[in-house]
């Protein structure tokens, strides 16, 4: 069966309370046109809560952009997994490329913050993807498909993960690989999920980095790109419709 694609936004650290309306204007977006995608937004956890209440009863899945690997324990400033569980978050982003530089998040702690999301009852969102010294010296395939190999837990399947690859160099620059590279990082990571996990080839691959309105098409037509994760073009629901609408 076809997989269903996902269009995730990732709001990073924006957003007061005022851009909560964003979150309704894209609701009422969303009822007056259905997507053919389905569609999440991860506010800061500060919105959460709201955004959960506004969404109800809507296409819109919330998630958040990251967990603890422990369930609970004395970790301040921390959030817990089952504690955006019990808010109704459906998925969490997990290994963001801004989490591995700035909080210097390596392969097992988002391997254990995936597994951690997993009891919770979570969809992992796991991010992979290579810097630019990385694939200008060749080795993006490697890199990424170490980083499946070290990020990816043991019982991931096509329900509670999703793979999302951003090459780093594209994130927030306004450039994207090549077509053809999209194309061939997507097969490479296919190949290494169907290999690794009996539903393999049904977990969602999603595409990230500098997808916008008029990228998403062609981003979105390339195979085994099952969706996209949006940074910037999230934070704008006509923006994000736009991309929605690719679908
Ligand atoms: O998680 C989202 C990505 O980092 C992409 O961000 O769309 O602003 O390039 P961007």
């Amino acid at each position: 069966p076809a997989i269903r694609p996902l269009v995730a936004g990732n709001w990073k650290m924006f957003g007061l309370r005022s851009a909560l309306a964003q979150i309704e204007r894209l609701r009422a977006l969303l009822a007056a046109n259905p997507p053919g995608a389905d569609c999440a937004i991860c506010p800061p956890f500060t919105l959460i809560d709201a955004a959960i209440k506004i969404t109800a009863g809507s296409a819109i899945a919330i998630g958040a952009q990251d967990c603890h690997s422990a369930d609970e324990g004395a970790h301040t400033g921390d959030i817990a997994a089952p504690m955006l569980a019990d808010l109704g978050v459906r998925h969490v982003i997990i290994g963001h490329s801004e989490r591995r530089t700035d909080h210097g998040e390596g392969d097992s702690l988002v391997m254990a913050k995936a597994c951690a999301a997993h009891k919770a009852g979570l969809s992992a969102i796991i991010c992979v993807g290579e810097t630019l010294a990385q694939r200008d010296a060749g080795a993006a395939l490697d890199i990424v498909i170490k980083q499946l190999e070290g990020s990816v837990p043991a019982k991931a399947n096509a329900a509670n993960s999703i793979i999302a690859y951003e090459p780093v160099w594209a994130i927030g620059t306004g450039r994207t690989p090549q077509t053809d590279d999209i194309a061939q990082m997507h097969q490479a990571i296919r190949s290494y999920l169907t290999n690794r996990f009996e539903d393999g080839g049904s977990m969602r691959i999603l595409y990230g980095g500098s997808v916008k309105p008029k990228n998403a098409g062609e981003l979105m037509s390339v195979a085994h790109v099952n969706g996209a994760l949006v940074g910037g073009a999230s934070l704008d629901s006509g923006d994000f419709n736009a991309i929605l609408d690719a679908y």
